[in-house]
């Protein structure tokens, strides 16, 4: 898809005031809390309306928030805003982000099944560049089951995780924890119900 159809469509998702995924975190990354140190830097890819972001922020950690939407990178200012944290925000296509080399001591990729195979290398690859020595990756995704939940996340099985294919995209990680299980979530109206996930909890070699 290109930038302008995703962004086009994207933006018509968060046009209203409502936040599609909520404003408070995801559960997986504030379970994770224990593993966050404030004044990390932390890149929050496709934060969205900045849920995510605005709460590693709240955490004391330096955020960058990146996303293909403006609109929903305006409704993350004004969360920030609101919750009285900094975030940096960073309109952008993933596809053609320059990944900066060791640059974020944190990662949180939360929810980020817009890319498709191809893409979802390139992102890969590029959290594998950007993150420090030592420096920890958050991602949660769907399963390929989700489809058949259908509570959200897009209709498309190629795009979703296993945890046997990030235990080998990561595969030179330390794996601090890997686990694939099914569980409510409620976040907004964008995730809602029963959901096949896998979280991810990885440090890149120091
Ligand atoms: C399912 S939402 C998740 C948002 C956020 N991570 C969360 O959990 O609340 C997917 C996000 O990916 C963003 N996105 C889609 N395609 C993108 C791209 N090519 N580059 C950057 N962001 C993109 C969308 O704008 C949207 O905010």
């Amino acid at each position: 898809m290109s930038e302008q159809s995703e962004k086009d469509r994207w933006n018509e998702r968060y046009a209203g005031d409502d936040y599609l995924f909520g404003t408070s975190p995801n559960a997986f990354l504030a379970a994770q809390r224990h593993l966050l140190v404030p004044g990390q830097t932390a890149l929050a890819i496709a934060d969205g309306e900045g849920r995510n972001g605005v709460w590693l922020a709240e955490q004391g950690l330096r955020v960058t928030a990146v996303d293909v939407s403006p609109i929903a990178l305006d409704k993350a200012r004004r969360l920030a805003e609101h919750k009285d944290v900094d975030l940096t925000s960073i309109q952008a296509d993933l596809a053609t982000w320059d990944w900066q080399e060791s640059s974020f001591d944190v990662v949180a990729a939360i929810f980020i099944q817009f890319a498709n195979p191809n893409l979802r290398e390139a992102i890969f690859r590029g959290i594998r560049r950007t993150l420090v020595p030592g420096g920890l990756l958050l991602l949660q995704g769907y399963r390929p089951e989700q489809i058949q939940y259908g509570t959200g996340g897009p209709p498309h099985a190629e795009n979703m995780y296993t945890a046997a294919m990030l235990r080998e995209a990561f595969s030179d990680f330390e794996i601090v924890s890997l686990a694939e299980h099914d569980s409510i979530i409620q976040e907004g109206t964008g995730h809602h119900g029963m959901s096949a996930l896998v979280d991810l909890v990885a440090r890149k070699p120091s």
